[in-house]
């Protein structure tokens, strides 16, 4: 079986119990089932499969190499948002005409890296980004694809934290703009403008918004077309919700039936960034019960992970299901699980059910696998905590632990 599954009061991934995989890795833990991350990759891939399309997994959600390179086998590309995550998608072998490059800062440096890539194209995110682009491919004897990126002001119905799409938010160039963007790029002549992208939020759990923001980029590509620019691929995002807690959000094939429609009227390539679709139910996080701790009516689970290894619930009150690793399930405590970081926002969960533990037990935190070890920080010097990645019956550390001397490494006394 893939991904993660509950077997006589034991939580498996894939064929392997996570109590093994914290016997040898230690706690805290992040498992990845690289079949999980398959599936619904496959899942995406299969909902486009009448139109031409590349999936490019977004590693800014989870950029171990080893998911990255199981991805990559698939036919995955990737949607980077840096030099860094350039380097990672690279090192893992995604050849450089799969790699998107997004994001609102890119530096010259960035730019000229991307372009000794060859890249598939940058989505620019501003007309100044387009002068940017257009001096440093002068300079390298090149021409720089792009893509613009639209803000279609338009609300993803999601946490107001991840909406990316309307017109307080940094993202996308202004629709109003149109025309200093055509002039800009008509006088750009190392760049070719090849692409349209729009991305309105992370973790839509409906259809519609992505259909109204498909409509508006169909009226941007015509236009583009009539004025003469040879508009080919489509971006269409928000990132596809996932089950965190109870939600139910559409299949890939679902929000396939909105954009599929636009995309075949354009006869265009569709250009898919998804990340936590992708990732986030793939991964999990392992911690061990290290006190439990009364105080007067209140119950703190206190746990030996923290904010420094999954973030979410502090910095977006983000859910995530919490259970034993083996045991009963039965949620039959009140309790907070916290952390050992020195923050009150330092917890996972608060006034929740869950089954009873004591100290030593190994708990489970679900749907961990996006935007968790990916923000990780090492605040209260607290190393970084591995990645093990399962498949069958077999599992492996694919990122080890850092060490105490890992985080002394870049520094030296001086003055
Ligand atoms: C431009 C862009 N692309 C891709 C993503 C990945 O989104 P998700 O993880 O929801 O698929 C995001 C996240 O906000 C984004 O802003």
């Amino acid at each position: 079986m893939n991904g993660f599954h509950l077997k006589n009061n034991r939580w498996y991934s894939d064929g392997v119990a996570l109590s093994q995989i914290a016997k040898k890795a230690g706690t805290p833990c992040y498992v990845y089932s690289l079949p999980a991350f398959e599936a619904k990759y496959m899942e995406v891939d299969q909902a486009y499969r009448s139109v031409p399309h590349l999936v490019a997994y977004s590693i800014k959600t989870n950029d171990n190499l080893s998911v990255i390179h199981a991805l990559g086998k698939l036919g995955s590309g990737t949607d980077v948002v840096s030099g860094g995550e350039l380097f990672k998608a690279r090192k893992a072998g995604i050849p450089g005409n799969k790699i998107i490059f997004a994001g609102v800062a890119k530096t010259d440096a960035e730019i000229a890296y991307a372009l000794k890539e060859n890249i598939r194209y940058f989505n620019v995110e501003s007309i100044p980004e387009i002068s940017a682009i257009n001096s440093v491919a002068k300079k390298m004897g090149k021409t720089a694809p792009i893509a613009i990126r639209f803000n279609p002001n338009i609300d993803a119905l999601t946490h107001h934290f991840i909406s990316t799409g309307k017109k307080e938010n940094k993202f996308g160039i202004f629709l109003g703009d149109l025309d200093e963007v055509m002039h800009t790029v008509r006088k750009s002549t190392s760049v070719h403008w090849t692409g349209v992208h729009a991305h309105i939020g992370s973790q839509m759990t409906q259809t519609g918004s992505l259909a109204k923001s498909a409509r508006v980029v169909e009226q941007i590509v015509l236009k583009l077309r009539q004025e003469g620019f040879p508009i080919y691929d489509v971006n269409l995002g928000g990132g596809y919700g996932i089950d965190y807690n109870g939600e139910k959000p559409p299949k890939a094939s679902q929000y396939a039936s909105v954009v599929m429609p636009v995309i075949k009227r354009l006869k265009a390539g569709l250009i898919l960034e998804l990340g936590r679709f992708i990732s986030g139910n793939s991964g999990v996080l392992l911690t061990r019960v290290v006190f439990v701790k009364k105080s007067g009516k209140k119950t703190f689970y206190i746990v030996d992970a923290g904010m420094g290894d999954l973030i979410r619930p502090a910095l977006y009150e983000a859910y995530h299901r919490i259970s034993r690793a083996e045991g009963p399930q039965k949620p039959v405590q009140t309790a907070d699980v916290v952390g050992p970081i020195c923050e009150s926002t330092d917890f996972f969960a608060k006034n929740r059910r869950l089954p009873e533990a004591k100290r030593g037990d190994l708990m489970v935190i679900f749907s961990a696998g996006a935007y968790g070890s990916v923000m990780g920080s090492t605040y209260n010097s607290r190393p970084l905590s591995p990645e093990v990645v399962t498949r069958g019956s077999r599992f492996a550390v694919a990122r080890r632990r850092q060490t105490r001397e890992d985080l002394v490494r870049l520094e030296k006394f001086v003055l």
